[in-house]
């Protein structure tokens, strides 16, 4: 039987690798060998869990103040051992970190067939969102089949000369793994989400990381908070902050004591969804939060300059915004207040996927490895 080794290490890989263990695992066909580098730690663990996925390997590689020069170098090294024993057939890896990238490497480096899950995706500049986009282009030079989640994200690839037959579009497996997580009702852990569930008042859902935006941006970030908690006293904004020191140092100091912002803890992934279904606005310079939050009608700001996913923004449910204080204060203001507005944007769209993707990406597997048929793509429904 063949083995394939899904590899991942944060966060958003856990989740939307999550869906592809469990259908590897359903299947009579693979032998599925679970490893993950330990790029994230606790934010990590926390999605394994959620998901009862308990990794056959483990490298460990979290260091405090983690480079990108030592996560790659970490897991390249870590992997091209476990390689020489574990003898995948084919790996897969998801999406655009440094995890992602040093595995797709490392594999390649001896001979092991590249599956890149979420292929495709281009911002159209290097250094935006940094290193992501670099991290993607990478890996589809080296991948075998690439796993697009929207025919926007083949078309770039077919731009790039990356061949037709290797790529096939799936949709997206973090709306099979949104989907799986929303039907299931869960408490929080935190009183305080409780309580405000109880209280029907309208919560703004932020979270942020990038690396591009650590430092003077976020505690412009920060500052745009501060303002819009006191503008909007019946408002509470609710910020699940990152673990990385460099995010929180940047922005609670302007918004700690106020009393309608709640800074929680990262939310376990059920927690996290529910949350953003009784959510009102979001605001986010997250990836994944990008296309979940219009699956759930909810209005998405995306503090970034750029997006690679333009489908949403498209479809007018995510509004690229950019990261200028006064911007921030001025367009959650005008949401809050211009119910047109707010309809539009709420009005909800599913662009990135119908729940299958894992199923589609088992196939397009089956196919790369000699063991099935190509596999009908993913297409959007209309809005
Ligand atoms: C990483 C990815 C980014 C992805 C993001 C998702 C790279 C270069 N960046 O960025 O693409 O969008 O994850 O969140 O691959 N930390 C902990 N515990 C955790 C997680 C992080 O303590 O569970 C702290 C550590 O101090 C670590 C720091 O956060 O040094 C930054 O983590 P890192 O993975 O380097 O970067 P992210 O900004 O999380
Ligand atoms: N998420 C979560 N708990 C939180 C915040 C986010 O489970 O407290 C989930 C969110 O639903 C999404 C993913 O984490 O699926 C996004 O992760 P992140 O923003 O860290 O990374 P990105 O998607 O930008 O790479």
């Amino acid at each position: 039987m063949p083995v394939i080794m899904p590899i991942y290490g944060t966060r958003p890989e856990a989740i939307k690798m999550a869906p592809i263990i469990e259908a590897l695992k359903r299947s009579e066909h693979f032998d599925c060998v679970v490893t993950v580098t330990g790029q994230h730690r606790a934010m990590l663990d926390q999605v394994n869990e959620l998901f009862g996925i308990n990794p056959d390997h483990d490298l460990n590689i979290i260091q405090p103040g983690q480079t990108l020069s030592s996560i790659m170098t970490r897991t390249i090294d870590g992997l091209s051992t476990l390689f020489e024993t574990a003898k995948p057939d084919a790996v897969i890896v998801q999406g655009d970190t440094t995890t992602s990238t040093a595995a797709a490497i490392s594999a390649f480096y001896q001979g092991i067939p590249v599956v890149h899950v979420e292929a495709g995706l281009r911002s159209g500049d290097l250094r935006s969102p940094f290193p992501e986009e670099a991290n993607r282009k990478i890996t589809s030079q080296i991948a075998s089949l690439h796993l697009a989640p929207t025919q926007t994200s083949k078309a770039n690839l077919l731009a790039e000369m990356v061949a037709e037959e290797d790529i096939v579009v799936t949709g997206n497996t973090v709306i099979d793994a949104l989907l799986a997580t929303a039907e299931k009702w869960v408490p929080f852990s935190d009183k305080r989400l409780e309580e405000l569930a109880k209280s029907g008042r309208r919560i703004l859902l932020v979270t942020m990381h990038r690396r591009e935006n650590q430092g003077d941006i976020m505690r412009g970030i920060g500052r745009a908070l501060a303002r819009i908690a006191e503008a909007e006293p019946e408002l509470v904004i609710v910020w699940p902050a990152h673990k990385n020191p460099a995010v929180r140092e940047s922005v609670l100091p302007a918004v700690e004591g106020k009393p309608n912002v709640v800074v929680t803890e990262p939310l376990a992934y059920g927690e996290f969804t529910r949350l953003l279904g009784i959510s009102y606005i979001v605001l986010t310079d997250s990836g994944g939060v990008q296309e979940e939050a219009p699956s759930l009608g909810k209005p998405v700001l995306v503090m970034r300059d750029n997006t690679e996913r333009p489908e949403a923004v498209e479809a007018g449910a995510v509004a690229l915004l950019g990261t200028d204080e006064n911007r921030i204060v001025m367009e959650v203001n005008r949401l809050l207040n211009d119910s047109a507005r707010f309809d539009a944007m709420a009005n909800a769209v599913n662009p990135y996927g119908d729940g299958q993707a894992a199923a589609r990406t088992i196939a397009a597997l089956s196919q790369l490895l000699g063991l099935g048929s190509r596999v009908e793509e993913f297409a959007a429904a209309n809005r």
